[in-house]
């Protein structure tokens, strides 16, 4: 595929094949660009490719979270209630908890893993608590065995953002269908694209209706008249999105199958650097989906994130922060309060973490050209 980013290694590339063409065209054709016939089969086909029982896709993995959250209003939670979320992740997790209506209290992640940390998880709850928010960072599986063990012991619920962990599986168990539902994002860089969109996967055939609902403002399942049940939101997808999610998801084996290549070739390549670094390791308990590959600096190895992202930047390597502490490192949760120290391993992974892309369409030479340029960067600085 010819490089179409000004970097000479991308985070992501998008590519739209014939079929997705052939499918916008038909939309073209038919005159129907909103929600309808390709909507529909990028549903069952995404519920098929991973045995969901159900499927509600969105225009956004955003709006998904958000269609979860307000969803659970009907199962008895209430306005101002709270939401345990990690405080690392992409804010649109947290940006979620809040716009359903609820609170987000946040909970310290795992260094070595990036995800929340569920020995901390208990002693944030209190009688306001509905949900424990999980988010599978960077394709890794949050350990959910103790954290469905919690959710049961004080009756919450366990939501999983999956946006980045498309594919990925937990003790034989794919994420999305562990607790009561989990969202995807198909923005440019992730396992599928749909240039915007998402989809919300669940186990639960009563939960799919309200989320139907909720994700047409309120509506009853599956009527588009001035009928206005419950609180909802415009989240719906289009069918010129779902036509390139069609196309993306049935290549999702091959995808996969080559991002995953190239995130163990990234992770041999610079084994070598693994008492400088932490690497996101596999255990023979999981499938971690390739979304991209990430680094931390190890304790004793007296360097920020920042400049090692520049020196590659400078050499036209696109490269992002594992995000940082939310509620103490951004000033978007301020207002809730939370003081710098309160998030040790979250803030210690906002300064000393970064992530390259691993995706599909990346050659040999390109992973060479950042396997080298990090090499170099060792010799140089470290
Ligand atoms: C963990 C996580 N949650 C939510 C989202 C939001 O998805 P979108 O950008 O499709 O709204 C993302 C996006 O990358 C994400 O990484």
């Amino acid at each position: 595929m010819k490089n179409h980013s000004k970097f000479k290694y991308a985070f992501g590339e998008i590519e739209i094949g014939n079929r997705a063409q052939a499918l916008v065209a038909e939309s073209f054709k038919n005159h129907w660009v909103s929600g309808g016939p390709h909507v529909k089969t990028f549903e069952d086909l995404f519920r098929k490719t991973f045995s969901y029982k159900e499927a509600v896709a969105t225009s956004s993995g955003t709006t998904a979270g958000f269609t979860i959250l307000a969803s659970i209003h009907d199962l008895g939670a209430s306005w101002g209630d709270e939401v345990i979320v990690p405080a690392l992740s992409f804010v649109a997790t947290s940006n979620a908890v809040m716009a359903a209506g609820f609170k987000p209290v946040f909970v310290d992640i795992q260094r070595n893993t990036l995800n929340i940390d569920p020995n901390l998880i208990e002693r944030s709850i209190t009688k306001k608590t509905k949900a424990i928010q999980v988010v599978h960072t960077m394709g890794k599986p949050c350990d959910m065995q103790p954290i469905l063990e919690i959710a049961k012991k004080y009756k919450l619920f366990v939501l999983e953002d999956s946006c980045e962990a498309h594919g990925a599986q937990y003790r034989g168990h794919t994420v999305a269908s562990m607790g009561l539902a989990g969202n995807f994002s198909f923005y440019t860089a992730h396992m599928i694209c749909t240039a915007e969109g998402g989809m919300i996967a669940t186990q639960n055939e009563d939960f799919s209706a309200l989320l139907r609902s909720v994700r047409s403002h309120g509506r009853p399942d599956g009527t588009d008249y001035f009928q206005f049940d419950r609180f909802g939101f415009n989240c719906k997808m289009n069918d010129l999105e779902a036509a390139l999610g069609i196309e993306g998801i049935e290549n999702f084996e091959k995808i996969f199958k080559k991002r995953k290549n190239n995130l163990n070739y990234l992770l041999d390549g610079t084994k070598d650097l693994s008492h400088l670094f932490y690497f996101l390791e596999e255990g023979d308990h999981e499938v971690i989906s390739p979304h991209g590959f990430s680094l931390v600096f190890r304790e004793d190895v007296l360097n920020e994130g920042s400049h090692l992202s520049n020196y590659l930047i400078e050499n036209g390597i696109q490269v992002k922060t594992l995000f940082g502490s939310l509620p103490t490192q951004h000033h978007v949760f301020k207002f809730l309060g939370y003081q710098v120290g309160e998030f040790p391993q979250a803030e210690y992974v906002g300064l000393k973490g970064i992530h390259v892309g691993c995706h599909q369409y990346l050659e040999k030479s390109q992973l060479d050209y950042f396997i080298d340029h990090l090499h170099q960067y060792v010799h140089r600085h470290l």
